[in-house]
């Protein structure tokens, strides 16, 4: 499908929704596998995998072995938003006669594999590549096994066989995060090391003890290490596989079980259970409240903007703010598209690339072909016939496109057409030009007024917030509406960027939560909030919550 980094994400929030729908229509099934593995999918599906949802079993199609299998939901859930079949169609699962089961079945077009007895998926996956291999074929097989699962013999007689075989047509994601079905696999049988306690953060501490991929590269495979919530990462890693000729890959992706639900989040309970009817909503809207942090580098040192770029991969970024200035839409040069050529190599961390340029529609190529993962222009320098031709061009390249106004800029109605497809908007919220000025309150009255015509017109991209935002408004930025936040002096500006990245998230996260205490007080009183709280059994969660709710008089 070929989609850009923003869609991709976009197409992985509607699938997480449609597992959490189907598990709660169901009133079972397994959420917390398909939310490990949701951004794996996301890759495969809307961007790697070649598969044609009108013809399931066209024979030149890449193959999709979901090896374990109990994560169903989450590979029903993206093969409706492929277009297998409408989403009303998962409102059957697990019902007697539906092709939705509790385990992928053979009833369901588009299904490779019946999984869900673990262990299996991966000899099964063996036999077509090395089928496709006699055949002279030249799809892709792609393989996800469960760590739990690897506790099978099977695994490793699959995984001798597929390196004596060469079967470089094979790459196999290990969806490792750390819990099985009766407990964590460090305690029952540990794949790195014996875990003490109950608190798996500490096998996230050290990376260094991980010996899950020596045990495969000791079986002859190509190894890549990842964070499998990173789409940018998931998908090098999959392109890095593909180049990978005369041995299997195994992408070992470190995942959250149940991520993106924070108390879903590494707690067993949510292996094999369904979400309850009146929390569903509080779901969504946690879903639809993930957000990324966007440090600007031109707060730091011009002269070294590589080292701000490594400043801002230690501080796991989300996104890196790339702010081109071009001395005639605003006095300030900052770079231009050379300078990102040069940093591209640095990093998969997507660039945000922040054009403010006369002009634009001239230059926009030059950004895309410098290796921007989205770019966006000033709507005080576009008229409707230019930014259709950058939406146009960005949208061929898989970049996505993204419009910005100044803070005395309200958005221009020839802009309207666009926003069902703009992936960003960022909202000034300093007069552009540089980092480290003020920013300006008038802002959150603006973004009250945009909202209303962003809703009208269904804009579903990311409202980024860039300007002056730092720890103290940060949350209120969060109330209105933004998802995305540009630190720059705040951030970059700062010694320590992941602690300070680190603080953002918090604050962000404060926010958030307090918006969804109030949703449950709202939908189902003092009852359902006392429930959606206490459901946050994993960590110091709860008592966090509580602090919140009790500071907003919500408790
Ligand atoms: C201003 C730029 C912003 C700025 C952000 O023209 O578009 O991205 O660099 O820096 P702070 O966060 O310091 O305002
Ligand atoms: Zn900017």
């Amino acid at each position: 499908m070929g989609l850009n980094y923003y869609q991709i994400k976009k197409n992985i929030l509607r699938a997480r929704k449609l597992v959490i729908k189907s598990t709660n229509i169901a009133g079972s099934g397994h959420p917390g596998g398909s939310f490990s593995m949701a951004e794996i999918l996301g890759c495969l599906f809307y961007k790697y995998l070649k598969y044609d949802p009108k013809n399931p079993t066209w024979e030149d199609r890449d193959r999709l072995v979901l090896s374990k299998g109990h994560a169903a939901p989450g590979l029903f859930s993206n093969m409706s938003v492929a277009g297998y079949f409408p989403e009303t169609e998962l409102e059957t699962l697990r019902k007697f006669g539906s092709k939705l089961q509790g385990h992928p079945d053979l009833k369901c077009p588009g299904v490779e594999f019946c999984g869900g007895s673990l262990g299996t998926g991966l000899s099964y996956s063996i036999g077509i590549a090395l089928a496709a291999k006699i055949d002279n074929k030249d799809h892709h097989v792609y393989t996800i096994i469960g760590d739990g699962e690897s506790d099978e013999g099977q695994v490793w007689e699959a995984a001798m066989t597929a390196a004596k075989y060469k079967l470089d047509n094979l790459t196999a994601f290990l969806d490792r995060n750390f819990i099985q079905q009766d407990s964590y696999t460090e305690k029952v049988m540990p794949l790195d090391e014996e875990l003490t306690g109950n608190n798996i953060s500490e096998m996230w501490k050290d990376a260094s003890r991980w010996k899950t991929g020596d045990k495969w590269r000791s079986f002859g495979w190509n190894v890549i290490e990842i964070d499998g919530h990173r789409v940018e990462q998931i998908n090098a890693a999959i392109a890095k596989a593909l180049a990978t000729k005369g041995v299997p890959t195994m992408i070992i992706s470190r995942t959250i079980k149940g991520k993106s639900v924070e108390h879903m989040e590494d707690n067993p309970q949510w292996h094999g259970k369904a979400p309850d009817s009146d929390v569903v909503p509080l779901i969504y809207d946690e879903l639809d409240s993930q957000f990324m942090i966007a440090p600007s580098i031109i707060a730091g040192d011009m002269t070294n903007l590589e080292n701000e770029v490594k400043r801002c991969v230690n501080g796991r970024a989300d996104y890196i703010h790339l702010d081109v200035m071009d001395g005639q839409f605003v006095p300030a040069k900052t770079f231009d598209h050379n300078k990102i050529k040069e940093l591209r190599p640095l990093t998969v961390i997507p660039f945000d690339s922040h054009l403010m340029i006369a002009e634009p529609v001239k230059h926009v190529r030059d950004y895309v072909e410098a290796g921007s993962d989205i770019i966006t222009v000033h709507t005080e320098v576009c008229d409707e016939s230019s930014f259709g031709e950058i939406h146009d061009l960005l949208k061929q390249n898989q970049v996505g496109v993204g419009l910005a106004i100044n803070p005395d800029t309200d958005l221009p109605e020839w802009s309207y057409k666009f926003l069902p497809s703009l992936d960003q908007l960022i909202v000034m919220s300093v007069v552009p030009g540089k980092s480290g000025q003020k920013y300006i309150p008038e802002t959150h009255e603006k973004m009250k007024k945009l909202n209303s015509i962003l809703n009208a017109h269904k804009f579903t991209g990311y409202i980024e917030a860039d300007g002056g935002v730092n720890l103290e408004n940060i949350g209120s930025c969060f109330e209105d509406g933004a998802r995305a936040f540009v630190g720059g002096s705040a951030i970059i500006g700062q010694t320590d960027v992941r602690e300070t990245i680190r603080e953002f998230r918090n604050q962000v996260l404060k926010a958030r939560r307090k918006k969804l205490i109030e949703k449950a007080h709202q939908l189902g009183g003092a009852d359902l909030a006392n429930k959606w709280i206490g459901l946050h059994v994993v960590g110091e969660k709860q008592d966090q919550i509580i602090k919140i709710a009790k500071e907003e008089n919500l408790l």
